[in-house]
């Protein structure tokens, strides 16, 4: 899909002037309507009520990073065109069909990303990167770009979080990355299969593209459309047919892991053996071959286990990479990665802790604080300045003037105690501290509130200990 930049920008002109007019003007049956703009098709909102869900996966992926030594990197989302064209492959359905492509003012081919991995080793090579000791391991998180068909988990921007491991050969270092992808699932309580393949070495994929292709030009009669145009454009995607009428066909072609070689079967039985140590579960799925080129040996993917409707798709997927680096223009260098979907995992999550009653659990909070007055009110946002670096969790709702409207709130929130301030507790600078269950009310100091709230509240006497 290419836009044209300076067409588009005229017809956006034209638009937005037609639609500033329509704002003001329409009048329909002698009443003036809005115009009301929805987000793109394929483009979602992350709304608040989402927020605890965004939250406990960006914490879960940065925890593990930190654990597992990945150091954050952040590459644009506007990159060269050819960038992806190159890496990725030019027969893949992203290359050819999916990508964000327009052209910049100089003329220039840009494109916003469809995944990271190519700009992470463009930032390898270019950064010098390859000068610091290796291996160099890092992680992101930010928005992709794919034009595709949108349906339930499949977006044209979503988030994806990501981890790649550059300038080590090692079936420690594909075991490590699946062990990451598996325990961010387990971290948030969601069940999760790893699918695993090889697909050996360029050459040994040729020998095999070759063996399957004779095998399904025997069959050819019963495939659908689109495997017949795999056949010539992309063999190895032959594998990934979903048509009900291709599966048969499908369970009887030769396998790839027949076709490798000694060293590649062995380093792949070493990822298996880490991963059996590990205790991580994994499947073999010998039609696995994945959807972008470049990836070498080592390939696997993340699904939810018994998964439905949107949940059927993967969650995240991600292999080796061992000949990117230099098709980048860098030296030959080792790399592995992967990268998991964020906006389907959070459907994944939602539908699953719906299922079994399980909660995301947000930090409590410790007090609320009321105030009622005009006076008080000024001094409750000055207090709770003051409080801001104590640690204590504080809600609070200075729109409400309601005494009772406030100890609602803080009986809802299921606070151990309430802080009130008053005309009168302005006048004296004290405080009443009320404690929720019983009720029993305590006058302080508002220069002690700190120390007299530390020294009720539970979690800072655990601190202390
Ligand atoms: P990918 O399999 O294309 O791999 O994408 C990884 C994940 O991103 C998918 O499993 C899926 O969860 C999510 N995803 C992809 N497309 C969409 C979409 N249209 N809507 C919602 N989610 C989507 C890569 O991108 C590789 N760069 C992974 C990798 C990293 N390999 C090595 N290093």
């Amino acid at each position: 899909m290419i836009l044209k930049n300076k067409k588009n920008k005229k017809e956006n002109t034209k638009k937005s002037k037609a639609e500033k007019t329509k704002k003001t003007e329409d009048v329909k049956g002698g009443e003036k309507t809005k115009k009301t703009w929805s987000a793109l098709r394929g483009m979602h909102d992350i709304l608040p009520k989402e927020e605890k869900y965004w939250k406990s996966m960006y914490n879960t992926a940065s925890k593990l990073a930190e654990y597992m030594q990945f150091s954050r990197i952040e590459t644009p989302i506007l990159e060269e065109a050819s960038l992806f064209v190159r890496s990725i492959g030019k027969g893949t359905d992203v290359v050819e069909k999916e990508m964000y492509l327009f052209e910049d003012n100089d003329g220039s081919k840009v494109c916003l990303r469809p995944e990271a991995t190519a700009s992470v080793v463009r930032a390898y090579v270019t950064d010098g990167l390859w000068n610091n000791p290796q291996p160099v391991k890092m992680w992101y998180w930010g928005p992709m770009f794919r034009h595709d068909r949108p349906q339930a988990g499949r977006y044209r921007q979503f988030t994806q979080v990501g981890f790649e491991n550059i300038g080590v050969l090692d079936p420690a270092a594909d075991a490590e990355l699946i062990l990451i992808a598996f325990n961010f699932y387990k971290d948030l309580n969601l069940p999760v299969e790893i699918h695993i393949n090889s697909i050996g070495t360029p050459e040994e994929r040729e020998r095999y593209k070759n063996e399957l292709l004779n095998y399904y030009r025997t069959k050819k009669s019963y495939l659908c459309e689109e495997c017949r145009k795999r056949m010539v454009k992309n063999p190895l995607r032959l594998l990934d047919c979903k048509e009900e009428q291709c599966q048969g066909v499908k369970e009887e072609a030769p396998q790839i892991i027949d076709w490798l070689s000694e060293a590649s079967k062995s380093y792949f039985m070493k990822v298996l053996e880490y991963l059996d140590e590990l205790g991580v579960p994994y499947i073999l799925r010998p039609s696995l071959v994945r959807g972008l080129d470049y990836y070498t040996h080592t390939v696997f993917e993340v699904y939810p286990v018994s998964g439905e409707g949107a949940a059927q798709s993967a969650l995240g997927g991600g292999g080796r990479y061992d000949l990117l680096v230099e098709e980048m223009g860098g030296k030959s260098t080792p790399a592995a990665g992967m990268a998991l979907g964020v906006d389907r995992s959070v459907i994944y999550m939602k539908d699953y802790y719906q299922q079994n009653q399980l909660r995301v659990e947000k930090d409590p909070y410790d007090i609320f604080f009321a105030q009622l007055g005009d006076r008080a009110k000024g001094r409750a946002m000055k207090i709770l300045e003051e409080l801001r670096k104590s640690n204590i969790k504080i809600a609070f709702n200075l729109y409400k003037n309601s005494l009772k409207t406030q100890l609602d709130i803080a009986n809802d929130l299921k606070v151990p105690y309430a802080l009130i301030l008053g005309q009168k507790e302005v006048q004296e600078g004290t405080i009443i501290i009320r404690d929720m269950e019983s009720g029993i009310q305590e006058i302080v100091d508002q220069k002690k509130i700190e120390n007299a709230l530390k020294k009720k509240l539970k979690k800072f006497d655990e601190l202390a200990k």
